[in-house]
C-alpha cells in the first residue's frame, strides 16, 4: 500500500482536482472565499454518483420485506427533501442555538483567528528566556515548526537551534491553560513575534445568521441556515407518519446542504463552510434500539468497504463515554486516513449515533438537559422552559402491540463531500505502463470503484479514417443512454487513454482495423490494463453487467 499519510501526495491529488476539473475554489477569479468550494465537471458527476449510490442502496433499492443481516427485522425506508431555512424555534429545542459553538481565539498582533482546542505548544528555553510556542500545525509538521518558530523567536542561527531547552512534547493549549502550567501571556501565538497577543478564548456559534423579510430588524426576525440536515427530519416526523403508511421500524433519508461558520476552515473540502450530508434518521421501539444502533454502524461500514475504499486507510472508532453527547447512548464514527494527516490520524467520515428519544422529546417538551442521569426539560429563572417546544404529541401508537412510546433514533450521519474527498483521495494512483511502444511511462490513474466513476467508458477510434470515427460514433450513441460515456478522436491513442486514466475512466473501447473486419472492438481495463476483443454487439450488456 502507497504511504497514504503524505502532504505531497495531497498536493498532487488538489492539484490533479483543479486540473481536471473535479474541485475548484469557490469564486475563485475574486480570489477565492476560504471554507467554500465548487465541484467542477468531473466533480460533479463523482459527487452526484456518491449521492445516488447512498440513496439507491439505503432508500431506493431498500428490500422493506427482507431481514437483512445483523437487523432485528425488516424495515421501511422512506425520504423528505426539507428547507434549509426552518422556523428558528426548532435550533433552539433541538440545542443548537445555546450549545454549538467552538471556542475561537484571536491574535492581536496578527489579527488571525484560531480554534482554540486547533492550537497545540511546546515549552522552549534559551538563556534564561522561556516561551510556550504554540502552532496550528499538525501531525508530522507540527513539531519541526515549532522549532522554527523558537529559533526565530529567540533570534537563533540554523546552527544553534541545538541550543533550545525544550520542556516536553507537544501538549494541547487548551488543556495547558485549563492546568495553570501556562498563561495567555508566555504564550506565543501561531503566527505572532512576541508572547502575550492572543485573547482570551470567546465562545463562537458556528450557525448561520440570516434575516427574513423585507422589514427585517428586530431579533424576531433571525433565522438561521441549518447547520445539518437532521432536524427537518425530526419536525416532520408526524407528517410523515400521517402521510405514509410506515410503521416503526423505519428511516427517513435525507440529503441536502448544510452550513457551518467553521472557524478555521481546511484541509481541501475536508471542513467546508458550505457541505452536503447524507443523514438518515432511523425510528425503532427503545427496547431494540441497542441492536438497530450495532445493524447500523455496521451496515455503514460495509457500504464504504463495497465502493472501494482501502480498509486499512478505514477506522470504525466507537466513542468512549466521556466523549458522548449528553442525550447519546452510543456512537460511533467510521473514519478515514486522509493523506493531509499524519500516520496514525484519522478524519470523521460519518458518525452513527444512537440519540435515544432526545429529539422527538425536545420539539414535544422543549429544550431537554440532562439532570441527575434525566433528560428533563431545561427551565429559565421563572421556572418555565427555557425553549418552549412545539406541544405536538410526536409519540408512537404500535397498533400490533398496543403500545404507545416515543420511538429511539439511530442516526447514520454522513457528509457527501467528505466521502467524495475519501474516494477521490483513495483512488489516486501513480504507477508505470507500457507506451506504444513498449516502453515504462508513469501514469497518473484515478482508480474510482465504476459505480463511482465520473465516465464509465470511453470511445475511440485508433485512426481519424477508414470508417473507424462511424464505427465509434454508433458504439458511443448506443452506449450513452445507459451510461456516462465520452467520444475522442484526440491525440494518440496513448495519450486518449493517459487522460482517460486521469478521469478514472474504467473501460476504453477502442476501434481499430480489426473492427472493421470482425466487428469485434478492443475492451482496455484500467486497473489491470488487460485488453480483450469483444464483439460490438455485446458492449452494452457487458459493460451495464459490470456496473449492476
Ligand atoms: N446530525 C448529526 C450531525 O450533523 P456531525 O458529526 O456534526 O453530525 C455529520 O456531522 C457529518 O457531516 C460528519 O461526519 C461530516 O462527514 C460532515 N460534516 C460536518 N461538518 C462538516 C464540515 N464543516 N465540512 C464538511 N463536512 C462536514
Amino acid at each position: 500500500m502507497d504511504k497514504q499519510n503524505d502532504q505531497s501526495r495531497m498536493d498532487k491529488i488538489v492539484s490533479l482536482a483543479k486540473r481536471r476539473g473535479f474541485v475548484f475554489q469557490s469564486s475563485e477569479i475574486y480570489g477565492g472565499l476560504n471554507g467554500f468550494w465548487d465541484y467542477g465537471p468531473l466533480g460533479v458527476a463523482l459527487k452526484r454518483n456518491v449521492k445516488d449510490a447512498w440513496w439507491r442502496d439505503m432508500v431506493a433499492g431498500h428490500d422493506e420485506l427482507a431481514t437483512l443481516t445483523g437487523a432485528p427485522s425488516p424495515y421501511e425506508m422512506t425520504g423528505l427533501d426539507c428547507t434549509i431555512i426552518m422556523h428558528p424555534q426548532v435550533w433552539k429545542c433541538s440545542g443548537h442555538f445555546d450549545l454549538f459553538h467552538d471556542w475561537m481565539i484571536d491574535c492581536r498582533e496578527s489579527k488571525r483567528r484560531y480554534r482554540y482546542d486547533h492550537l497545540h505548544g511546546r515549552w522552549a528555553a534559551h538563556r534564561g528566556k522561556k516561551v510556550f510556542v504554540t502552532t496550528e500545525a499538525s501531525g508530522d509538521e507540527a513539531v519541526p515548526e515549532t522549532v522554527a518558530r523558537a529559533q526565530k523567536f529567540f533570534g537563533l542561527r540554523a546552527k544553534q537551534v541545538d541550543e533550545i531547552e525544550w520542556g516536553g512534547g507537544l501538549e494541547s493549549l487548551e488543556q495547558v491553560i485549563a492546568a495553570g502550567s501556562a498563561t495567555l501571556a508566555d504564550t506565543l501565538g501561531p503566527d505572532a513575534a512576541a508572547p502575550g497577543s492572543l485573547t482570551e478564548p470567546r465562545e463562537f456559534n458556528l450557525m448561520f445568521e440570516t434575516r427574513i423579510g423585507a422589514l427585517a430588524g428586530d431579533d424576531d426576525d433571525r433565522a438561521f441556515l441549518r447547520p445539518e440536515t437532521a432536524q427537518g427530519i425530526f419536525v416532520n416526523f408526524k407528517n410523515v407518519l400521517d402521510t405514509s403508511r410506515v410503521r416503526v421500524p423505519f428511516g427517513i433519508a435525507q440529503v441536502g446542504k448544510s452550513f457551518r461558520n467553521e472557524i478555521t476552515p481546511r484541509n481541501f473540502t475536508f471542513r467546508s463552510r458550505e457541505f452536503e450530508q447524507m443523514e438518515i434518521e432511523f425510528f425503532c421501539k427503545p427496547a431494540e434500539s441497542a441492536e438497530w444502533y450495532r445493524f447500523w454502524r455496521d451496515r455503514r461500514w460495509k457500504w464504504y468497504l463495497g465502493l472501494g475504499l482501502t480498509e486499512g486507510r478505514l477506522q470504525l472508532r466507537e466513542h468512549h463515554r466521556d466523549e458522548l453527547s449528553h442525550y447519546s447512548v452510543g456512537t460511533a464514527d467510521i473514519e478515514y486516513a486522509f493523506p493531509f494527516l499524519a500516520e496514525g490520524e484519522f478524519g470523521e467520515l460519518e458518525g452513527i449515533a444512537h440519540r435515544g428519544d432526545f429529539d422527538l422529546r425536545s420539539h414535544m417538551e422543549g429544550k431537554l438537559i440532562r439532570k441527575d442521569g434525566e433528560l428533563v426539560v431545561e427551565t429559565g429563572p421563572d421556572g418555565k422552559p427555557r425553549h418552549r417546544g412545539s406541544g405536538k404529541d410526536l409519540s408512537y401508537f404500535d397498533d400490533v402491540s398496543r403500545e404507545r412510546y416515543v420511538p429511539h433514533v439511530i442516526e447514520p450521519s454522513a457528509g457527501a463531500d467528505r466521502g467524495t474527498l475519501a474516494f477521490l483521495c483513495d483512488a489516486f494512483h501513480e504507477d508505470e505502463v507500457p507506451d506504444e511502444d513498449g516502453k515504462p511511462r508513469s501514469r497518473t490513474v484515478m482508480k474510482f470503484h465504476p459505480r463511482l466513476a465520473p465516465v464509465k467508458a470511453a470511445i475511440l477510434p485508433l485512426v481519424k479514417k477508414d470508417g473507424m470515427p462511424e464505427v465509434a460514433i454508433d458504439l458511443y450513441r448506443a452506449l450513452k443512454p445507459h451510461m456516462a460515456c465520452q467520444y475522442d478522436e484526440k491525440g494518440s491513442v496513448g495519450r486518449r487513454y493517459a487522460r482517460q486514466d486521469e478521469a478514472g475512466t474504467p473501460w476504453c473501447l477502442t476501434i481499430d482495423g480489426q473492427t472493421l473486419a470482425d466487428k469485434t472492438v478492443t475492451l482496455r481495463d484500467r486497473d489491470s490494463l488487460v485488453q480483450s476483443r469483444v464483439p460490438i454487439a455485446d458492449v452494452v450488456d457487458l459493460l451495464r453487467d459490470k456496473l449492476a
